[in-house]
């Protein structure tokens, strides 16, 4: 049977407010996701384009959308492309409009990049479509010495100090030269706007934002820095003035000046790949802002 009786199908993107809005509905229903915060800090993806279906009353009522991922994999740019609000209202599920819907955006992929990426709680949804699940690593280890001497970091309000986040993020080198983002500041304003208990800090002597996690006494978790030149981590543990025993890093750790032990990174959400990515020699791991 044709799974779309009765549906109409339409492609879209951010231009078009009405199926956004639909779709908006679609995703806070199924996984109570709210882009309020996003649209108060003007920060919405436009790279973002919607695979959907609609019923007669003009709901949507199935989805999977892309969003662009300008990445630098072991050292080289890879425009990939990353699928994400994947969504099927309960009542029409086992009819295969999934299967449909991600035949189509993969139909977009091909002629457009060689790496789509994903991340999912259900790894075996995506392999009929050949995603593959690749292994990810934080860095862990004991601190180095805080660099002495640094001008303190201030902490940032995401909201008060959007111009400064979103100038940093429009200029960002990527973090690591293993796997890094040149670019993507849609997720990083949405991940940090649905954890306000991680930090957000502004170093003045090096124009950097750092993202971390101090939660956990005596640890701290490095979670992503943006920022034109990344500082090293005994610059950045000064500027915060942690004296923590033991870090975990959460991306490679190539350019800040730190070695440590690979650990898996033990997330729910599994990192899927279909195409040529990193070859698996270096442990890597995506930073959890860019979680998608
Ligand atoms: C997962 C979801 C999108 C599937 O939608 P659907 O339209 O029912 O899926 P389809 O009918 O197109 O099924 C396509 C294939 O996926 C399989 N599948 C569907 N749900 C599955 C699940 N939860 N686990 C494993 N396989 C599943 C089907 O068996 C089918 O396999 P086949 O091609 O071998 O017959 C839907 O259940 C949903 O919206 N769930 C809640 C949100 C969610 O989990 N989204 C995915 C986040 S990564």
């Amino acid at each position: 049977m044709d799974p779309a009786v009765g549906l109409v199908f339409h492609a879209h993107d951010g231009t078009d407010a009405a199926s956004r809005a639909a779709l908006d509905a679609l995703l806070f229903e199924i996984f109570k996701l709210d882009l309020g915060p996003l649209d108060a800090m003007d920060g919405r993806d436009p790279s973002y384009r919607s695979f959907s279906y609609f019923d007669a009353g003009g709901r949507c009522v199935a989805n999977a959308s892309l969003c662009a991922l300008p990445l630098v994999v072991q050292g080289r740019p890879v425009d990939a492309l990353g699928v994400q609000s994947v969504a099927v209202r309960p009542e029409l599920r086992g009819r295969g409009l999934f299967r449909d819907l991600m035949q189509r955006a993969l139909v977009w992929c091909d002629v457009r990049t060689p790496l789509v990426l994903l991340t999912t709680l259900i790894p075996d949804l995506y392999e009929h479509f050949g995603f593959r699940v690749v292994p990810e690593h934080r860095i862990v280890g004991p601190a180095p010495a805080p660099e002495p001497g640094m001008q303190p970091a201030r902490p940032l309000v995401l909201g008060a100090d959007i111009a400064l986040v979103k100038r940093l993020l429009d200029s960002r080198t990527p973090a690591s030269d293993l796997v890094g983002l040149r670019h993507f500041g849609a997720m990083f304003l949405q991940n940090m706007a649905a954890a306000p208990d991680l930090r957000l800090d502004h170093l003045p002597g090096r124009d950097a934002i750092v993202a971390s996690d101090t939660r956990i006494p005596g640890t701290f978790r490095l979670l992503d820095v943006v920022a034109r030149e990344i500082p090293s981590l005994a610059t950045i543990l000064g500027a915060l003035g942690q004296i923590p025993d033991r870090v975990e890093i959460c991306f490679p750790t190539d350019k800040l000046g730190y070695v440590g032990e690979a650990q898996p990174a033990g997330k729910r959400t599994k990192l899927m790949a279909r195409g040529d990515f990193v070859d698996g020699s270096e442990p890597f791991m995506l930073p959890e802002t860019a979680a998608f």
